[in-house]
């Protein structure tokens, strides 16, 4: 593979990486928020969904997981015979640490009758507790597959839960969890950009902070969407200006599939996504380390919440 502007050294471990990747028969699978040379070497990029629709399908023994701890986690709850390991397993995700399985629990205590539906960006132990498991593609399907009258408690992203409330209508308890990337998204940073670039379509993240803003809404050119969401829309849309709200490295897929459209992004990056890198990937696949296992005990009870999502 020959990736354009890269190192001759960097060259090297890519060729080196491709080399114990096929020899082990291995998967790359990686998020559109890693870095640009993770996203160009990678079997598959995708957002959440996708990705661990990947790992449910895959036949292949070992699984190399580029993004942020919980989606590698998940990766291991539905492949338990894989083996996954990840280029740095110090790459968390602010969402996901907003609850644990205990406050889960007593909050569930607390509320008896609820139905709980966990965004995918939570730990196993939360997912233990969950009844089913939605990600910002399907969150308002997964809501609608809710019967008419349950009480819904929604974990962990307010801004998420808010936005799939203001759509569906539907009434629910929502935990006060944010993403730390996102939240800086607000509603004047949207109508600013909105205003300086007045003929671009304007993508905005649901774990956004202005997404249950009827301001934001009732803009004609902003529409709401998962990572992968959002790529459609370039691929279809006859507009050539996008202001894109979400994690700015998106935007690297987005100028290779539509490479004359114009992208507009708002440089807030995803630290702990940037931890995947080529050296510390060629490392994880050497080592076949760090390695992340979700116990036979807790997977049992985390993954009906993410089988009910799948399925759906
Ligand atoms: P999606 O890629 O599923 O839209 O999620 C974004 C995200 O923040 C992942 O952590
Ligand atoms: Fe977590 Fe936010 Fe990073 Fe996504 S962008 S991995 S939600 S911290």
């Amino acid at each position: 593979m020959d990736i354009k502007g890269i190192s001759r050294d960097k060259q090297q471990v890519i060729e080196e990486i491709i080399k114990i990747k096929n020899e082990k028969r291995a998967v790359i699978l990686a998020h559109y928020y890693t870095l640009p040379e993770i996203q160009d070497i990678c079997d598959y990029l995708g957002d959440s969904l996708g990705l661990s629709q990947q790992a449910a399908s895959t036949d292949s023994p070992l699984i190399v997981f580029c993004g942020v701890n919980f989606m590698a986690e998940t990766a291991s709850i539905i492949s338990p015979d894989k083996k996954v390991i990840v280029p740095d397993n110090t790459a968390g995700c602010s969402l996901a640490e907003s609850i644990t399985g205990s406050d889960l629990l007593e909050w569930k205590r607390e509320n008896p009758t609820g139905v709980v539906v966990s965004y995918v960006n939570t730990t196993a132990d939360v997912k233990a507790y969950t009844d089913i498991c939605c990600t910002s593609a399907n969150a308002l399907r997964v809501i609608e597959s809710i019967p008419a009258g349950k009480k819904i408690l929604f974990v962990p992203d307010k801004n998420l839960g808010e936005y799939i409330r203001y759509k569906s209508g539907r009434e629910m308890e929502i935990w006060p969890g944010s993403c730390c990337v996102h939240q800086r998204f607000t509603s004047r940073l949207v109508l600013d950009l909105a205003a300086k670039y007045p003929k671009a379509d304007i993508l905005i993240h649901p774990e956004s902070s202005c997404s249950a803003d009827p301001q934001i809404h009732n803009m004609s050119r902003a529409w709401f969407y998962s990572t992968s969401g959002m790529i459609n829309h370039v691929q279809n849309s006859k507009s050539d200006q996008f202001v894109i709200v979400t994690e700015k490295e998106i935007i690297h897929r987005m100028k290779q599939i539509c490479p004359s459209k114009e992208y507009i992004s708002v440089d807030v990056p995803c630290r702990q996504m940037k931890k995947s890198t080529l050296e510390k990937l060629l490392s994880a696949l050497r080592s076949e380390t760090p390695g992340i296992k979700v116990e036979a005990g807790l997977r049992e009870m985390a993954y009906p919440s993410i089988e009910r999502m799948l399925r759906l």
